[in-house]
C-alpha cells in the first residue's frame, strides 16, 4: 500500500480580498497552507504534491522555505476548479501510489491522524472514494452531501447549485478525500463543467456512485467541525486561529507550562517551551522563540525569535526581537531588547531601557531609562539612569566597550568609539569622548559654581525688575 497526497493551493482566494495569496495568510506563525502540507507529509509514504497557480511564485518560495524539496510543485495556470487542479497534478507528475489523497491548502485544522483514518477507511471498505464529512451549524458555502433512498452517498451539491431542500442539509463535504488511484486517474477526465464554468472535484462523487458492484462506491467518515473548517475569508481565518492557538497552548500545558490566561496568550507554532515556564496574561511568543525551564514571562510581553534562559524573569510589557536573555537574568518592566541584545546571567535591564546589538555581561545592570547600542558592558558594571551611547554619527555605527565593574553615573553620554577600563568611574552628567583607563575617574561636564548667601538678593532684584516693567 502506498499513499501520495495532492494538496490544492492554486485558487484565487477572492473572498480573502487584498493582495496576498490566501495560502500565505499567517496562522500562528506559519503560512496557511503549511498545515495541510505538513499533515500530508506525515501520512504519505510516497509523494506530496502542491498544486500552485494564483500568485504561485510567492507560495512556492514559502513552501521551499519550510519543506525544501520534500513537497513537489505542479502548476495550474488557469483556475478552472478543483477537479481541473487535480487533473493538472496527475498530468504533470507520475505516480504509482495505490491511494491518492486530496486535500485543500485552505483547511489548516485537519490533522495527519484524520488523513490516515481516511486512507484506512478507503482500503478497508474497498470504496473508490472515502471522504470526510462534518455536521455544520451553518453549512453556508460548503458542498452538501446527498444520499439516495438506501443511504448511499450519491452526490455532493455545491452551495450555488443547491435547491431549497439541499440548502437545509447540514452534513457537509470537508474537502479531504482518499481515492483509489486507478479510479481517480480515469474519473478525473470525465467531470462535466459546472454551471459556474468550473470543474468541481466534488462531481466525482456522482461519477463514482453505483460503480462498485454491491459495495458503496463512496463512504464518509464524520469528523469534528474544528478539524475540517476551511478558511475562505478573514473571519474564518480568525476562527481557525482560535482553534489552532487553543491546540498549541493545550499541548504546552500538558507538557508542564503554566498559561495564566489562555484566551489572551498567543504562542506560535515554531516556539519551544520547557517545563515550569509561566506565561502571564497577554503574552505573545513569536517565530523561533525559546523559553528555558522555570522562566517567567510577564503580562503583555511580546517576544520575537528570542531565547530566554532557565529561571530568567521577564517582567510585564517587554518587547524583544532576536535577543537572548540568559539564565536567571531579569528584564523589565518595559524593556526593549532589539536585534543581538544579549543579557547574560544575573544581569538586569530595567524600565525604558533599549538595547541593540549590545551585551550586558554577567551581573551587569542598566536599570532605568537608557539606550545602549553597539556596546559591550563588562561583568558587574552599573549603567546609571539616562545613560546614552552615541553609537551613530549619521554615517557609521561605532562601538562602546566597558570593562568589568565600571560605574557610569546617571545621564552620561558615551560618544563612540570609546572604551572605558575595568573599575573606572564616570561622573553623573558627563559627556565622555576620550578613552578612560582602568580604575580612573572621568568627569566631563561644566564645573559647578556656588555663590553663598546670594539667592535672597537675586530674588529681590528680579522682583523689582518685574514691578518697574508693570508701571
Ligand atoms: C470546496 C468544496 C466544497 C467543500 C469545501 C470545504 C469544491 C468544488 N468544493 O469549496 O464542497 O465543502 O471546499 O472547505 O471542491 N483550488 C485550486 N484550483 C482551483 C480552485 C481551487 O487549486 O481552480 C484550491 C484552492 O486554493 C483551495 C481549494 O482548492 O485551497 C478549495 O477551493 P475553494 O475555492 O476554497 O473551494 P470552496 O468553495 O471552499
Ligand atoms: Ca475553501
Amino acid at each position: 500500500m502506498s499513499i501520495s497526497t495532492i494538496v490544492l493551493c492554486a485558487g484565487e482566494g477572492t473572498r480573502m480580498k487584498g493582495v496576498k495569496s490566501k495560502m500565505l495568510h499567517e496562522l500562528c506563525g506559519r503560512p496557511l497552507c503549511f498545515y495541510a502540507l505538513e499533515a500530508a507529509l506525515a501520512v504519505s509514504s510516497d509523494d506530496v504534491v502542491a498544486v500552485l497557480g494564483s500568485r504561485g511564485d510567492q507560495v512556492q518560495r514559502e513552501i521551499k522555505k519550510f519543506f525544501g524539496d520534500k513537497v513537489k510543485i505542479v502548476w495550474q495556470t488557469e483556475q478552472l476548479g478543483t477537479a481541473h487542479a487535480v487533473q493538472q497534478a496527475l498530468l504533470q507528475w507520475q505516480s504509482s501510489s495505490s491511494t491518492i489523497l486530496v486535500s485543500y491548502g485552505d483547511a489548516p485544522l485537519m490533522t495527519a491522524e484524520a488523513l490516515g483514518n481516511l486512507h484506512k477507511t478507503q482500503i478497508e471498505s474497498q470504496a473508490k472514494i472515502a471522504l470526510l464529512s462534518s455536521v455544520a451549524e451553518n453549512p453556508f458555502g460548503y458542498g452538501r452531501i446527498v444520499r439516495d433512498d438506501v443511504g448511499d452517498i450519491c452526490g455532493i451539491v455545491e452551495e450555488n447549485d443547491c435547491n431549497q431542500d439541499q440548502k437545509l442539509v447540514k452534513v457537509i463535504n470537508a474537502g479531504m478525500y482518499a481515492f483509489e488511484a486507478e479510479f481517480l486517474r480515469t474519473a478525473i477526465n470525465q467531470i462535466p463543467k459546472s454551471k459556474k464554468g468550473e470543474f468541481y472535484l466534488t462531481d466525482i462523487v456522482a461519477a463514482a456512485y453505483g460503480s462498485n458492484g454491491n459495495q458503496p462506491a463512496v463512504v464518509a467518515i464524520d469528523s469534528a467541525w474544528q478539524d475540517i473548517a476551511g478558511v475562505n475569508d478573514r473571519k474564518q481565518l480568525a476562527e481557525a486561529r482560535k482553534v489552532m492557538q487553543g491546540r498549541i497552548l493545550d499541548s504546552w500545558m500538558r507538557l508542564g507550562v503554566t498559561v495564566i490566561d489562555p484566551r489572551s496568550t498567543s504562542v506560535d507554532y515554531g516556539v519551544a517551551l520547557e517545563e515550569d515556564v509561566i506565561l502571564e496574561s497577554g503574552v505573545c511568543l513569536r517565530g523561533t522563540t525559546k523559553i528555558g525551564r522555570g522562566a517567567q514571562i510577564g503580562a503583555g510581553s511580546v517576544l520575537f525569535d528570542t531565547h530566554i534562559g532557565v529561571d530568567a524573569v521577564v517582567l510585564p510589557y517587554c518587547v524583544c526581537e532576536e535577543a537572548q536573555v540568559d539564565a536567571q537574568a531579569k528584564i523589565g518592566p518595559f524593556s526593549h531588547l532589539r536585534k543581538n541584545a544579549h543579557v547574560e546571567s544575573h544581569a538586569h535591564v530595567g524600565n525604558f531601557v533599549e538595547l541593540k546589538n549590545t551585551t550586558l555581561k554577567t551581573g551587569a545592570k542598566a536599570n532605568h531609562l537608557a539606550y545602549l547600542g553597539d556596546a559591550e558592558i563588562g561583568a558587574n558594571s552599573n549603567v546609571g539612569a539616562g545613560t546614552i551611547t552615541c553609537n551613530y554619527d549619521g554615517f557609521a555605527k561605532h562601538k562602546t566597550v566597558l570593562g568589568d565593574g565600571v560605574f557610569i553615573g546617571s545621564n552620561a553620554t558615551l560618544v563612540a568609539p570609546i572604551s572605558i577600563g575595568d573599575g573606572a568611574y564616570i561622573g553623573a552628567g558627563s559627556t565622555i569622548v576620550q578613552e578612560v583607563p582602568k580604575n580612573a575617574l572621568a568627569i566631563g561636564r561644566g564645573r559647578q559654581e556656588t555663590k553663598l548667601d546670594y539667592a535672597d538678593g537675586l530674588k529681590r532684584r528680579l522682583k523689582s525688575r518685574l514691578l518697574s516693567k508693570a508701571k
